[in-house]
């Protein structure tokens, strides 16, 4: 729970729907937490909510295993709107009707809604909605009445306003759905009557406050990788209790280009941090020497990391909290076997578990993209707040087979062609990543009048909402033209560009 926030659940049954959802409540600045559908309804009330949301999900109602939700929760006098699996829900739990109709309706649906009932209260008679299901709900429950319908189906919504019921079979958390952020709106502020009061600056406010409270007059470690989540922790931690923290960066010799030195003009000189930079690239690369097993290189990586930064931290006395930048989609999933992948890709280069710290973690309630929002309010720079994700052994899973210092200088080269060549072209923020690979292999080229034998260079640009799924990027031709031309101009060492176009699955985003 969020204190002094007014609260919405959102029931998850599955798929990806419940976190989007999720998402568009706190655009609405309200916030909002998502529960398993096999929470109770004791359970539910525990954290005091203002509405309860039930969210799409992939089966039929009907199915074997379909999950439900607590039937006291229909009780507990708390409004709740079900959307698409969550509205047919309530009509199976409630004694209306679902039905197979073989009338399925997906994508872009015509709706004529009742401008005269409480959740279309105003609107114009007709509306354009995402539609996505195969079931249809042929009668709401008792007492319920039906405030809008397509071409298709007759229970398009429904709204028992005296019970506090609502639901709708269309979308109104997707883009595609033109007025669904107002139906949302019309929910959360009306109906629940929740105050809209989670925007960046008041979550900025509350984080803070609740650092200073826990933490008192102890000092606060933090490992700043260089990514946004640690930058935007180490930012927010600072600004709640100044000199009382202390960042470590260790340069492994395996980041980005600038990336060292961005850190340092950032923490160091705009935010006058205690920043404890420690260059440690000769022992990586030491440590790394004749190894190519891909996960032997993380676990090099990540243990040797670990030491270095516990070295540091002997060094600052008095240091009882260790700051993490572990955000709400990592606590959702943490559990599923999904999560638990990602779970140790965060671990590398993150918690020493025995070092008897305790931890505070300021963004556990924040979505990434709420997570850049107050990175971008507390004056970070927009290189670091818009950086893409940077896997944690870094460059030493892009080097294919032998990390050598010499090849790092290639691939570090090669990979800021790419960036700075996507950045111009205005593409850095709709991909997801995009960088270039250093394959263990050399070719045959000619330049001038000599032939080469040198690496290729394999650039790699992946669009994807969670890194889950990725599909390659189509980039336009002239943008992979000057990717090209340039690596090949700048860069020693290698005399080939390829442009890999695998999705994942079956690929993987990173070649290691
Ligand atoms: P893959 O390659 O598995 O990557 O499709 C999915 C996402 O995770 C990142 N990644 C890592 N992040 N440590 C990390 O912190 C790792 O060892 C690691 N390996 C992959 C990758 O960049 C992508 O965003």
């Amino acid at each position: 729970m969020a204190a002094g926030f007014d609260t919405v659940l959102v029931v998850d049954f599955g798929a990806q729907y419940a976190q989007l959802i999720a998402r568009r409540v706190r655009e609405a600045h309200v916030y909002s937490e998502i529960v398993p559908h096999s929470a109770t309804a004791a359970e539910m009330l525990a954290r005091s909510p203002k509405g309860i949301i039930l969210s799409g999900g992939p089966m039929s109602v009907y199915a074997d295993q379909a999950p439900v939700l607590d039937p006291a929760v229909y009780e507990l006098g708390i409004p709740v709107l079900g959307i698409c699996y969550g509205a047919q829900l309530i009509v199976r739990q409630l004694g209306g009707e679902v039905r197979r109709t073989g009338t399925g309706e997906y994508g872009r649906t015509e709706l004529r809604c009742d401008p005269a009932s409480v959740l279309f209260s105003q609107w114009p008679e007709m509306t354009e909605v995402w539609m996505s299901h195969g079931d249809s709900i042929v009668a709401g429950p008792p007492g319920s009445a039906t405030i809008a319908s397509t071409p298709d189906v007759a229970v398009a919504a429904f709204e028992s306003v005296a019970r506090g019921l609502f639901g709708v079979q269309f979308h109104p958390e997707v883009v595609h759905t033109a007025r669904g952020q107002e139906l949302l709106k019309r929910f959360l502020h009306d109906i629940c009557q929740c105050r809209p009061t989670w925007t960046h600056i008041s979550v900025i406010e509350a984080a803070i406050e609740e650092v200073r409270a826990r933490v008192g007059r102890a000092r606060v470690l933090c490992a700043l990788s260089g990514g946004v989540d640690s930058a935007v922790v180490a930012a927010l931690v600072h600004k709640a209790i100044g000199d009382q923290l202390s960042c470590v960066f260790v340069d492994t010799g395996l980041m980005r280009a600038g990336e060292a030195e961005q850190v340092e003009a950032t923490f160091r000189r705009q935010f006058g941090m205690d920043l404890h930079q420690v260059k440690a690239a000769d022992r990586f690369f030491g440590a790394l020497k004749g190894v190519v097993d891909p996960e032997k290189k993380r676990k090099i990586v990540g243990e040797l990391f670990i030491r270095i930064f516990e070295e540091v931290a002997a060094t600052l006395p008095g240091v009882a909290y260790l700051a993490q930048g572990t955000l709400y989609p990592d606590v959702i999933e943490s559990g599923t076997s999904a999560a638990a992948t990602i779970k140790s890709h965060h671990n590398v280069g993150g918690l020493p578990a025995e070092m008897a710290l305790e931890l505070i973690e300021p963004l556990r309630l924040l979505f990434k993209d709420e997570v850049r929002a107050v990175g971008e309010e507390l004056g970070l720079p927009e290189e670091i707040v818009w950086r893409q994700p940077f896997p944690g052994p870094g460059l030493a899973v892009r080097i294919v087979g032998a990390v050598t210092p010499e090849r790092a200088t290639i691939l570090r080269a090669a990979d800021a062609v790419v960036l700075d060549e996507v950045r111009r072209a205005g593409m850095g923020h709709e991909l997801w990543q995009s960088f270039a690979v250093l394959p263990a292999v050399r070719a045959v080229g000619v330049m001038g009048d000599e032939r080469t034998y040198e690496y290729p260079i394999v650039v790699r640009a992946v669009t994807s909402d969670d890194a889950m799924t990725a599909d390659w990027a189509r980039l336009p031709y002239e943008l992979l033209e000057r990717i090209s031309s340039r690596i090949i101009n700048e860069v020693d060492g290698v005399n080939r560009v390829t442009y890999d176009i695998t999705s994942k699955p079956p690929g993987t985003i990173e070649w290691e």
